[in-house]
Parts: C-alpha cells; sequence; structure tokens
C-alpha cells in the first residue's frame, strides 16, 4: 500500500491520555469500536480509557472484562484503573491484569463515582508510588461542589458557573494542592486531568518547583470556550468541570505554551444529543465527543500562529508519551517508532458537523466551526486505521493494549524525605 505524502506532514500520532468509551455499560452513548473510529479519524493512535463506566473498573474482574470489550479497538490504548475508597485491597490486582493508569473522582461526574477520603487516596498513592503508575486526578473537592451546586439550582441558575457560593475554581485548587502534597510524601506521580482554571495552575507550577513527578493537561473546550459561549450553546456545552471566563482560557494559553501544563487531551465524553438538549442545564449529562475534533482544531490554531507546529507534537504525542511510560527506555520502542502516524494537510480547510463524527455521540459545541489543518491518513503499527479521510474496514481488533511497551521510570526519590532530613538536622529549609 502506497500513498503519496507530497505537500503533506508526518506527525506522530497523537496520543490521548483521557477518553470515555463508555464500554461495558453505556454502549448507547459509544463502545470500544465506535471510539476508536473516532480516535483514528481523528489522526489518534493510543487512547488512554477511563475507568467510570458501569460496571466501573475496580477491580482485576472489570478489568479483565474491559479487555475483551477493547478487543474491537482499530488504534492501541491503554486502560485506567478506578482509585476509590473501596478498593483500595484491588489495586494490586488492578496492575497484575494490565491497568496502564489510574484515576481517582476527588469530585462527582458522570458515573456517580463516590470521592475517596483523604485517607484511602494516601493509602492508594503508597501502593502506586512502589509501581510507578501514574494518577490522574479528577480534582474538584466533592463537598464544596455539592453545596455549590445546591445552591445555584436552589437560586434557578441555568450555567454551571456563576459566583453565588463562592469562588467556584476554589474547589480544583485545594484538590490540586491536597493531590500534590500526598504525592510528594509518598513519592506517587500524578497527572492533573481537564484544568479549566487558571486558579488551578498556581498549586500545580508550586508543586512543579517543589520537585513533584506531577503532570497537567487540558482540553480544547477550556482553551477555545469560555463563559460568553453559554448563552449560544446552552447545555450543550455542560462539562466537569465548566469551561471558565476568558481570562482563564488565556491563563491557560499561557500555561500551555510555557510547559506549565503538559500536554493536551480530548476528555472525550461522548452522550447522546437528546442527553444533551435540556431546557434545564442541570439536566444535561456532562462532557461530549472531541477525539475526532482535536487534531483539526489545534492544527487551525497553528495555521492562526498561536503555536508552532513543533510545539503542538509535544503537547499532543511527546509528552503524553513521556508521562505515561510510552517513551524509548533502555532501548524500547516510543513514539513514532512504531510508525503510529499521522499524515496531515496543514491547508485542508473543513467544517466541523456532529453528524459526520464516528462517535456515537453526534453533538458537540464546536458545531459548524470551520478548521484549517487535517489528518488525512492514520497509521497505527504500520497499517493505515485511515485513509484519505475514510475509516479504513476491516481494522477492527488492530489494537492492541500498550502494556507490553509501557516502561514506568525508576521511582524517583522523595523529595519530601529530603526536606524533612534537613529539618530534623537542624538546617534551615
Ligand atoms: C466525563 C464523562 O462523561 O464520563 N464528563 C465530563 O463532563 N468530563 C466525566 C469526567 O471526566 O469527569
Ligand atoms: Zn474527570
Ligand atoms: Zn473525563
Amino acid at each position: 500500500e502506497t500513498v503519496s505524502v507530497a505537500g503533506l506532514h508526518l506527525l506522530p500520532g497523537a496520543i490521548d491520555m483521557h477518553v470515555h468509551f463508555r464500554e461495558p455499560g453505556y454502549t448507547h452513548k459509544e463502545d470500544w469500536g465506535t471510539g476508536t473510529s473516532a480516535a483514528a479519524m481523528g489522526g489518534v493512535t493510543t487512547v488512554f480509557e477511563m475507568p467510570n463506566t458501569n460496571p466501573p473498573t475496580r477491580s482485576a474482574t472489570e478489568m479483565k472484562a474491559k479487555q475483551v470489550a477493547a478487543e474491537k479497538a482499530c488504534v492501541d490504548f491503554g486502560l485506567y484503573g478506578l482509585l476509590a475508597e473501596d478498593n483500595i485491597d484491588e489495586l494490586q490486582g488492578l496492575i497484575e491484569a494490565g491497568a496502564n493508569a489510574f484515576k481517582c473522582f476527588m469530585g462527582n461526574t458522570f458515573g456517580n463515582l463516590p470521592s475517596p477520603s483523604t485517607g484511602a487516596m494516601l493509602e492508594g498513592f503508597e501502593i502506586l508510588a512502589k509501581t510507578g503508575h501514574r494518577i490522574s486526578l479528577h480534582a474538584e473537592t466533592a463537598s464544596i461542589m455539592a453545596l455549590r451546586q445546591q445552591k445555584l439550582q436552589a437560586a434557578g441558575c441555568n450555567y454551571p458557573l456563576h459566583h453565588v457560593a463562592a469562588r467556584p475554581d476554589i474547589v480544583a485548587v485545594e484538590a490540586v494542592a491536597r493531590a500534590a502534597h500526598l504525592a510528594e510524601w509518598t513519592g506517587a506521580r500524578i497527572h492533573v486531568l481537564h484544568i479549566s482554571s487558571a486558579a488551578e495552575l498556581i498549586p500545580l507550577a508550586d508543586a512543579k518547583r517543589r520537585g513533584v513527578d506531577i503532570t497537567g493537561e487540558t482540553c480544547p473546550c477550556y482553551l477555545l470556550l469560555n463563559t460568553s459561549d453559554y448563552d449560544r450553546l446552552g447545555s450543550v456545552i455542560r462539562v466537569n468541570p465548566p469551561v471558565r471566563e476568558a481570562q482563564d482560557s488565556a491563563g491557560l494559553w499561557d500555561a500551555l505554551l510555557s510547559g506549565v501544563v503538559d500536554m493536551i487531551a480530548t476528555d472525550h465524553a461522548p452522550h447522546l444529543p437528546e442527553e444533551k438538549r435540556k431546557d434545564i442545564i442541570w439536566e444535561a449529562d456532562c462532557g461530549f465527543p472531541g477525539v475526532e475534533t482535536q487534531m483539526p482544531l489545534m492544527l487551525t490554531q497553528v495555521a492562526e500562529g498561536r503555536m508552532s507546529l513543533e510545539h503542538y507534537v509535544k503537547i499532543s504525542a511527546v509528552s503524553p508519551a513521556k508521562s505515561f511510560g510510552l517513551w524509548p527506555v533502555k532501548g524500547r520502542i516510543g513514539v513514532g517508532a512504531h510508525a503510529d502516524i499521522a499524515v496531515v494537510d496543514l491547508n485542508r480547510k473543513e467544517t466541523i458537523k456532529a453528524e459526520r463524527l464516528h462517535s456515537r455521540g453526534k453533538i458537540t459545541p464546536f458545531e459548524d466551526v470551520e478548521t484549517t489543518g487535517a489528518p488525512v491518513h492514520t497509521l497505527v503499527r504500520g497499517a493505515f486505521v485511515q485513509r484519505d479521510r475514510s475509516l479504513v474496514t476491516g481494522m477492527a481488533g488492530h489494537g492492541r493494549q500498550v502494556t507490553d511497551i509501557q516502561q514506568m521510570p525508576e521511582p524517583a526519590p522523595k523529595n519530601a524525605d529530603r526536606f524533612l532530613s534537613s529539618v530534623l538536622a537542624g538546617k534551615s529549609l
């Protein structure tokens, strides 16, 4: 099979550390076939899939069931295990069954998984510090969030973000800071999911300065949308955490360009149009599909001069690979070396239309957005999964779990221990 790539660019396929493919349990919204098809069409060659399915991926049993569901994947994938209050004893089994990372829901979101206590988090962090598996955090403080939502609803507020209770971004600041402290004292590696506010960049940057192994992602919606889009988009825009003020987006752009935010992920969270279109915003399911639109949207930003193409490669492929153990270490293979490639046409103009998405969630806040730049072919380990803007048929089952190439870095020396020994030795900090 040959194609001409004259005038096109070969990029490493995007590695998306945050997708929800809904199987098992919510296959009317998505399954591993439709989800990975959307990824292939979006130039995404590896996805890490979240544990808030039904049942949630809370022990080896559910991990094995998810691996069976994922047998129809056409792109490569990692699988998240859950870190919750009641499954600390299952973490070792999840690792043995092949969990590639863990998600801890510190605040409530789709799936209604209760947030663990700080004590359970500490136990979980201690176990995972030993193996080096990164723990990704839905960093919102559950109790403050619940109180705020109650007050907003009672006040008849039909927007998810409104200054009724308190500074809404503080729910994330507190959660990021708390998780970073636990990571600092246990040596666990952590990752902050869906960073939406400028405020939570402060505990993130601070933890990085202290030497905590912490990474962060933001998503296209937080960079490209803000509260001024609520009137136009209504309940379609509902997502956890919510899109925030224009100044937050500006702060996120700076952080993405400077490296404080390490990577972009999509939080691909499909729901059916009828589950999204509601008169009362609180009744709409949160999230929307993203894995197919990320590359066109972000290449448009490259075309408009907001970011270099090299930087886009860094935030879409290199940083996720390095952070989650998919980078060449000890002579093993990593990004691009597998011929995981997105062949992109930087000049291609398209208009985003939900009805053309390969996800079952045919609704997007980016409807009718005109994009410049798109992946025209996608190759996973040297085989076409997308060709000439069409899905290649018969590739279900080509996708493999990354467990055999994933290699966790050596456990880092615990920074907190160093500080503590200076304090104990009577030295100033
Ligand atoms: C996600 C979902 O629907 O699974 N929704 C969302 O609004 N982001 C859950 C999540 O990532 O918190
Ligand atoms: Zn989340
Ligand atoms: Zn998510």
